[in-house]
Parts: C-alpha cells; sequence; structure tokens
C-alpha cells in the first residue's frame, strides 16, 4: 500500500515564555486531529511536543502537499491557538502567520516534513523533532547516517545501501536545489553542507531504486528565499532498516553533540542535546536546544508508536557533554563564536546602533581627535 507520512509543526505558544507548551493546547490539537481520523479523512494520527512546538504526525493516501491534510493541521493550530489565547500563553498563533488557509500550509508558518512511500513488510520510522535551532542542525546527521561508513556500517555491509544515497540539498538564499550522489559526490556535498547558514539537506534518496530516505522541513526558509528568515525549528523524518541505516545507525549520531545555530534569541550556537520526551523543555538560556527522536512502526498506514527513542541512558553521556559544552560556549557571553555573526541573528539591534553612531565615525588616517590634540600641542 501506497501511504503519505506528514508531519506538519507549529509553536502557536509557549508555557512558560517560550520553554514548553500547555497540556490544554496540545489536548485541543489532538481533538480536531483525531476527529478528522474519525471522519475516514486521514488513517492514523499523533502528536509530538518539543520545547514550545507541537508535530502533528498522519498517515494517509492523499499524497505530500494534500490541501485535505495541510487543511487538517491548520484548523487544529487555529483551534490550538484559540485555547493559548484564552490562558495568554506566550506568543500565542506565533507561527500561524496569516489569517486564511490557502491550499497549502508552506509559507503560511508551520513546518512541513511529507514522505509517500510504499509500505514494506515492515516500515520502522522515525521522527526527529528539535526545538531552538534551524533545519541545517540535520545536515551533520544525516551526513553521518546515509554517507559516513565510521557511523553506519550498513554502507559497506548491507547490498542495498552499497551504491550509496543522493542528498537534494537547498540554498536557503536563492531557493534552489542541487542533488548530489556519494559516495561520488561527497567532497561536493560536504562543501556545500558545511555552510550550515546558506545550505540545507532536504531529502535523501536510495541510490540501489531511488526510494526515498529522509526528508527535512525546509519550506519555508524555501519560499522566503532572497531573504534570511530566521530559525525553524525543524522536523525530520528517516525510513530505517533493511535497506536503509538500522535504528542504531540513524541515532548514533546523537551520541557525540555538535554545535548548532539557534539557542536564546535564535541567534547563538549551542550543542544539540538529545532528550527524552519528558525532557524537550529547553530552559537554561532559553536552552540548550534540543532533539528528540520518536520511533514508530508502520502497519497498514496505522502509527504503532512511538516509542522514545532518547530515553535511554546510552545517551546520559551526550547530555553531560552537551551540558559541557553549553559552559564553554556560555563563557563567551555576547561574544562570537557564541553569538552568531551579525547577519545570522535572528534579530538584532546593531542596524539601530549603528544609525546612531554614524555621524560619529571618523577615518583615522586623515581625521582622529586624539592626532589633532598632538598636533595643537606641538604648536603650543
Ligand atoms: C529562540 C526563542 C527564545 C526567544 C527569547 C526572547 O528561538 O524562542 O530564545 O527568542 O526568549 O523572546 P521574546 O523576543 O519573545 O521576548
Ligand atoms: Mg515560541
Ligand atoms: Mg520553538
Amino acid at each position: 500500500m501506497k501511504i503519505t507520512f506528514s508531519v506538519i509543526k507549529a509553536d502557536i505558544g509557549g508555557y512558560v515564555g517560550h520553554s514548553a507548551t500547555h497540556p490544554e493546547v496540545v489536548e485541543k490539537v489532538k481533538e480536531v486531529v483525531k476527529g478528522e481520523k474519525e471522519k475516514g479523512n486521514l488513517i492514523d494520527c499523533g502528536i509530538l511536543t518539543c520545547g514550545d512546538d507541537i508535530a502533528i504526525v498522519m498517515t494517509h493516501t492523499h499524497g505530500v502537499d494534500s490541501e485535505l491534510v495541510h487543511g487538517i493541521a491548520w484548523k487544529a493550530f487555529e483551534e490550538g491557538t484559540k485555547v493559548a489565547k484564552k490562558l495568554k500563553l506566550y506568543g500565542a498563533g506565533q507561527d500561524l502567520l496569516s489569517e486564511a488557509f490557502s491550499g497549502n500550509v508552506k509559507g503560511l508558518g508551520p513546518g512541513v516534513a511529507e514522505m509517500e512511500f510504499e509500505e514494506r513488510p515492515s516500515e520502522p520510522v522515525i521522527v526527529f523533532f528539535a526545538d531552538k535551532t534551524s533545519p541545517s542542525a540535520w545536515n551533520l546527521p544525516l551526513y553521518e547516517m546515509f554517507a559516513d561508513p565510521m557511523n553506519t556500517a550498513g554502507l559497506v555491509i548491507d547490498p542495498k545501501m552499497h551504491d550509496g544515497f543522493t542528498f537534494e540539498v537547498l540554498d536557503v538564499y536563492t531557493g534552489k536545489a542541487v542533488k548530489l550522489s556519494t559516495p561520488a559526490e561527497l567532497y561536493d556535498l560536504l562543501a556545500l553542507i558545511g555552510s550550515v547558514s546558506k545550505y540545507v539537506v532536504k531529502n535523501v534518496y536510495r541510490n540501489f531504486d531511488g526510494e526515498i530516505a529522509a526528508t527535512a522541513s525546509t519550506q519555508r526558509l524555501s519560499l522566503i528565499a532572497g531573504q534570511y528568515v530566521g530559525k525553524d525549528d525543524p522536523v525530520m523524518i528517516v525510513r530505517s532498516q533493511s535497506g536503509f541505516p538500522a535504528v542504531g545507525e540513524i541515532l548514533e549520531p546523537f551520541a557525540r553533540p555538535w554545535i548548532v545555530e539557534g539557542w536564546m534569541r535564535g541567534s547563538h550556537n549551542g550543542p544539540l542535546m538529545p532528550t527524552s520526551f519528558k525532557d524537550a523543555r529547553p530552559s537554561r538560556f532559553d536552552g540548550p536546544p534540543r532533539v528528540i527522536a520518536a520511533g514508530y512502526q508502520v502497519a497498514e498506514g496505522k502509527l504503532i508508536g512511538p516509542t522514545d527513542l532518547f530515553d535511554d541512558p546510552a545517551f546520559d553521556r551526550a547530555r553531560q557533554k552537551a551540558s559541557e559544552m553549553a559552559n564553554i560556549l556560555r563563557r563567551q557571553g555576547i561574544f562570537e563564536p557564541h553569538r552568531l555573526p551579525a547577519e545570522e541573528m535572528e534579530y538584532t539591534s546593531l542596524p539601530k546602533v549603528l544609525q546612531k553612531l554614524e555621524g560619529r565615525f571618523y577615518d583615522t588616517e586623515t581625521h582622529s581627535p586624539g592626532k589633532e590634540l598632538i598636533e595643537k600641542e606641538d604648536m603650543d
């Protein structure tokens, strides 16, 4: 059976501040989506939360970019927003950028990751969901999962993986994408996706047969091309086992935390901390950035799960390490490289400061108050 696996996420109000979601809002979103399942519009559905974001996980047969399915998510977020507004939650409805739904949530605020595939005899799927970071946070782990044999033994051992994977990479400034096949074009791929503020991985396909292997939410960034639109707390769907990386190969990159953009005010570098569902509530300096991993078995489109894959003592060291990295970076305070370069900050006072000081900048070669003072002293 061909099914579509859709994850649509939004921040429709934080409790407290930007740290977490409120159970009543989550319940309302769930109720709306469940109602649509009961009407027969969806095969199955589930809700995940990470920090102040809510993700709706849906399986159906309507294909990607379905007006019906996007409309369901939009309605659920609108109803959830009403509850968030009643509770005066922080930033209630902040990701619903439009007054009205117009057929597709792309460009309207929510993040979308969707893929359509023929369900295999057994179909394990992992949904990653992060808060206080951006879609480029997936660049490094996607490379390790699908192109680094030191991480993924299957690239060497599994005949279906031995031909490698093709990465579709999006330039967030131009909205253009390019497909690069690994291992042949691995170094070209890394030359691009190492620039995390410019390039993000959108999809990954298996070279053996062109099957979709992974997809990430990048749409909002691509649609507002030409202009940097800030951080979108991202989601990602990854298929697993039997010719795709094993669950353990997919999770392995997260055992060694790395630095991502986001954190406080979307304007800092910080470690991505893998946590259980329960601990996905960024607090310290509005972070550090969090990621959860929800594992599902898909059975005739039904979502069996989720299991909380980072709720495992094997990731305790990673959490500890991320805290140590957070300490090192926090020592830098407002200084780079903890604070992002000016052009990548989500919001900044720099233009105003520069405007204020405009008339006070002088050329040190031809004119300096200090120099004038010395010359005056010489004359005296
Ligand atoms: C980052 C984030 C928070 C806020 C910060 C300031 O993605 O959500 O770190 O940027 O709490 O929030 P405002 O500007 O709403 O006071
Ligand atoms: Mg928020
Ligand atoms: Mg968020």
